[in-house]
């Protein structure tokens, strides 16, 4: 596998290819990685030609400078798990190669929508501009025809099919179903960080979910997340931050009488650790 920290670098290897053929499949990420990530570049794998991996915790993205500062980067051990999986390469650029002014900030700002004030953007002020940006970028230097991303972060989908239509790229975005633990827990970067008691307490996000999934349309959306709250609610060492049945694409709570598709999304701190998860309804 190669292995970039330079655009300029990466670019000359990607043109290089371009004479050749075949698409460029690209799985941004922020590293720690596992199955999850790893189901995104199996995946790319299935189209043939390149599959470019970058890694790359953008400082931009984070709301809470300690969550940054404690961002698991296990950095061989990353390079070996792309290399079981036959990545072509993975692009590492450090923080002065993707933001040139840093730390001075770049003012930019793209009109994402409603949408990004919702949910996790109502819990993380700017999460939303700070991951358009770096996506953004990446798919400037990588300039990809597909692009890669899980489900499990629902709304960042969202977001970064808003930015692809704002800037007109010609960029397929491709989303990947949520890659699980044996019994059920979401798997996240950011579960190395969860005790052995939190780890058993963070099962209650995804028992709340299919609480949700097995009542839906038997019980109404207000009924379905009064219940789930309560059970999140009195499970010890879990606080529960939103809870939402929501409209698939804007994101915006359905109402009583809505019967059709919708998709339920949850986000709890466990312990010190904050963790989000969602299940399609339909
Ligand atoms: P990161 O959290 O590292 O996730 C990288 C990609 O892996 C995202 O598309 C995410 O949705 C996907 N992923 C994470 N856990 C998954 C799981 N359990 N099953 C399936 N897919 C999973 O998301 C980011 O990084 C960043 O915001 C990024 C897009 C790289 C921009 O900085």
């Amino acid at each position: 596998m190669e292995i970039f920290t330079r655009i300029d670098a990466l670019r000359q290897y990607l043109d290089a290819h371009k004479e050749t053929g075949g698409p460029i499949s690209f799985v941004p990420t922020m590293g720690a990685l596992h199955k999850g990530h790893l189901s995104l570049i199996e995946q790319a794998k299935l189209n043939g030609g390149l599959v470019i991996c970058s890694i790359f915790v953008n400082p931009t993205q984070f709301t809470d400078p300690k969550d940054l500062e404690k961002y698991p980067r296990p950095l061989e051990h990353d390079i070996n798990l792309l290399n079981t999986v036959g990545c072509n390469a993975v692009f590492m650029p450090s923080v002065e190669e993707m933001y040139p002014l840093w730390p001075e900030k770049e003012e930019w700002h793209i009109d994402l929508g409603e949408t990004e004030f919702l949910l996790e953007g109502a819990f993380r002020k700017g999460h939303y501009q700070g991951v358009t940006q770096i996506v953004k970028k990446l798919f400037d230097a990588v300039q990809p025809n597909f692009a890669y991303f899980g489900q499990k972060d629902y709304q960042q989908i969202l977001m970064i099919e808003k930015m692809v239509s704002f800037f007109q790229l010609n960029i397929e975005i491709v989303s990947c179903p949520i890659i699980r633990e044996e019994d059920g827990l979401a798997m996240s970067s950011r579960n190395i960080h969860l005790t052995e008691r939190d780890r058993k307490s963070a099962l209650i996000l995804f028992a709340a979910l299919n609480f949700v999934k097995a009542n839906y349309g038997k019980l109404t959306p207000s009924a379905l997340i009064s219940e789930a709250s309560k059970m999140v609610n009195t499970e010890i060492g879990v606080e529960l931050e939103y809870l939402s049945i929501a409209d698939r694409k804007t994101l915006i709570p359905v109402k009583d009488d809505y019967k059709g598709k919708a998709v339920a999304l949850i986000a709890a701190k466990v312990g010190n650790t904050r963790l989000i998860d969602n299940v399609l309804l339909d």
